[in-house]
């Protein structure tokens, strides 16, 4: 080798390649590039990752990115799967415990779905148990808030979603809700069911490998928006679901499992009652 010139090794190679980020690169990017280069060299090393290995890595996200239309989102499953889609909810969201938690959005959310009044049917003409939905959108403190809009969607009492039946053209199990001066949101709906997350793709292959489930347990989602307050993308969970503790996408949190059956042991239907606190905006 001609002296004064460097050969990387597995000691110094890390180093050298964070020395080349620019001083003068925006400060984020700096901190952002130079962590994520250290940790994916430190899994290198600590699994000793081979060269077929790396092949395979690189083919598995080559085809991810193939698997990704308007439709489907293979890189955001993955993330829901490894647990980093609620990793980065549960930074962006210390909140206190005086309002509603936030779980993952997920791939099924519409624009623009069907404008409802409050006692419409969510759910005209789908067979299934009746679930009678009731929540509240209140303040910090309480306070019901007028105005704001409540999407709501759920899966089929067979666990499929609008878009995965038929053309997936029919908007169904889904609405948006404008809360009146008493902050209520009240419709009928039919019970919605666990389901797994789409799996037969290559994260599907992912999850099999490492022996796990697809399964999530059965919720119906909530994205509410009311302007001067913060956004507040959450599920309710059905107390009782199987697949609580197995959530493929680890979404569950405590605060957000209720009991909707408690009404049935009266005769009534199951019911899904909730208050759902915003916090100001920025706050
Ligand atoms: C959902 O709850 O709709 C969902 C969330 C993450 C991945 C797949 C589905
Ligand atoms: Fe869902």
């Amino acid at each position: 080798m001609a002296d004064g010139h460097i050969t990387y090794t597995t000691e110094n190679l890390t180093d050298a390649v964070l020395a080349r980020i620019a001083p003068d690169a925006p400060e984020r990017t700096r901190i952002v590039m130079a962590s994520l280069i250290r940790h994916v060299h430190a899994f290198v090393k600590d699994v000793e990752l081979t060269p077929t290995e790396w092949e395979q890595g690189v083919a598995f996200l080559t085809e991810l990115g193939r698997w990704c239309d308007d439709k489907r989102q293979e890189v955001i499953l993955l993330s829901d799967v490894l647990g980093v889609s609620m990793l980065v909810d549960a930074i962006a969201h210390r909140t206190h415990a005086s309002v509603s938690e936030t779980t993952v959005l997920g791939p099924f959310h519409r624009e623009n779905p069907p404008r409802m009044e409050n006692g419409q049917h969510l759910s005209p003409g789908v067979a299934g148990e009746p679930l009678e939905v009731r929540v509240v959108v209140a303040d910090e403190d309480g306070k019901p808030l007028e105005g704001a809009q409540v999407d709501v969607w759920h899966t089929s009492p067979e666990g499929f979603y609008d878009s995965q039946i038929g053309d997936g053209e029919e908007h169904a199990m889904r609405g948006r809700f404008v809360t009146g001066a008493d902050g209520v949101v009240a419709f009928p709906t039919v019970m919605p069911a666990s389901y797994p997350v789409p799996h037969d793709g290559p994260v599907g292959r992912v999850l099999s490998a490492m022996g796990r489930g697809p399964m999530r347990p059965t919720h119906v989602h909530f994205w509410i928006k009311k302007p001067g307050y913060r956004e507040l993308i959450t599920h309710i969970f059905k107390d009782g679901d199987p697949f609580l503790h197995e959530d493929a996408v680890f979404g569950v949190k405590a605060s957000l499992v209720t009991d909707w059956d408690a009404a049935k042991q009266a005769g009534g239907a199951a019911r899904l009652h909730y208050e759902f606190r915003l916090p100001k905006a920025d706050s």
